[in-house]
């Protein structure tokens, strides 16, 4: 399985991230750089946050867009009519693509999930025109403090809930160098890589709550099967957490950390 993502729908993905991902796609941007024209990949492109940010560049002639989940290819190709834009559904380890044929390869939140990273990397290389730039982010293992907040919370209250979809530690290349080392491996010269912030902010602790619990990955299920107690001992724990000692629900913003890298290819 060349996806180690799993994925509970587009709706769910948006409110769970796509919304984050959106935000920081135009940071991502602004460091990976686009090209004046000619014609670019977004591989993993979800549902489409990078894509249509690449859509807002005028000059490009051609954006192609791949994703793993045919759903969420699906969802972008609903939410676009630029006709510049092509989706589909495949493997970023193994791009259906050319050799030497964009202008630039992104890849936004993707590679932590990839089951070969090193793969993926080097088709990237692979189907870059020479001297044309490859860029990639993937979340600080340490810098999601509401995720942190939220998992960290349900470690300690139910312990069995390890193994059943919550994260079992770092995810490869989410800490400082891991990126820029497989880029640099995979033969990418001038290789520089940032960090980029964003601010999570939640309306409220639904907003919070709801759609971590059931936006994506495997931890909905474990959490409905819980008796209905517990369940609620973890909704309020949650809940304080979320309050951090104020009496008041409302909104509350967590800065939020990626890796990004970037390479001539
Ligand atoms: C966190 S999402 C990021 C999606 C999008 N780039 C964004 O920023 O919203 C991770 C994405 O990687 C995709 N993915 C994981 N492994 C993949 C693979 N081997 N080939 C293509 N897509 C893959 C998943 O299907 C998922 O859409």
């Amino acid at each position: 399985m060349p996806s180690t993502f799993i994925a509970k729908g587009a709706t769910a993905y948006e409110a769970s991230m796509g919304r984050w991902s959106r935000k920081l796609a135009t940071p991502f941007l602004d460091f990976a750089g686009v090209p004046k024209t000619g014609r670019v990949l977004d591989a993993g492109c979800g549902t489409g946050s990078l894509t249509l940010a690449l859509s807002a560049h005028p000059g490009l002639i051609a954006i192609e867009a791949l994703d793993f989940e045919e759903n969420f290819v699906t969802a972008l190709r609903a939410r676009t009519e630029d006709p510049r834009i092509s989706a589909r559904q495949g493997d970023v380890c193994a791009l259906p693509y050319e050799d030497k044929s964009f202008d630039a390869a992104y890849s936004l939140l993707v590679l932590h999930f990839v089951s070969d990273a090193d793969k993926a990397i080097t088709e990237m290389r692979r189907v870059l025109k020479p001297g044309a730039t490859a860029a990639a982010a993937v979340w600080s293992y340490g810098g999601m403090p509401s995720w942190r907040l939220f998992w960290d919370t349900i470690r300690a209250l139910e312990p069995e809930a390890e193994g059943s979809g919550i994260p079992s530690g770092p995810r490869p290349m989410t800490a400082e160098g891991e990126l820029r080392a497989l880029f640099a491996s995979a033969g990418f010269a001038d290789v520089i890589e940032a960090r980029l912030t964003i601010m999570m902010d939640y309306a409220d602790f639904d907003d919070f709550y709801l759609p971590k619990v059931y936006g994506q990955g495997r931890f909905s299920a474990f959490f409905d099967g819980l008796p209905a107690p517990r369940q609620e001992r973890l909704r309020e724990a949650l809940r304080l957490a979320y309050l951090d000692r104020r009496s008041e629900d409302g909104p509350r913003g967590f800065e939020s950390m990626a890796w990004a890298v970037r390479g001539v290819g």
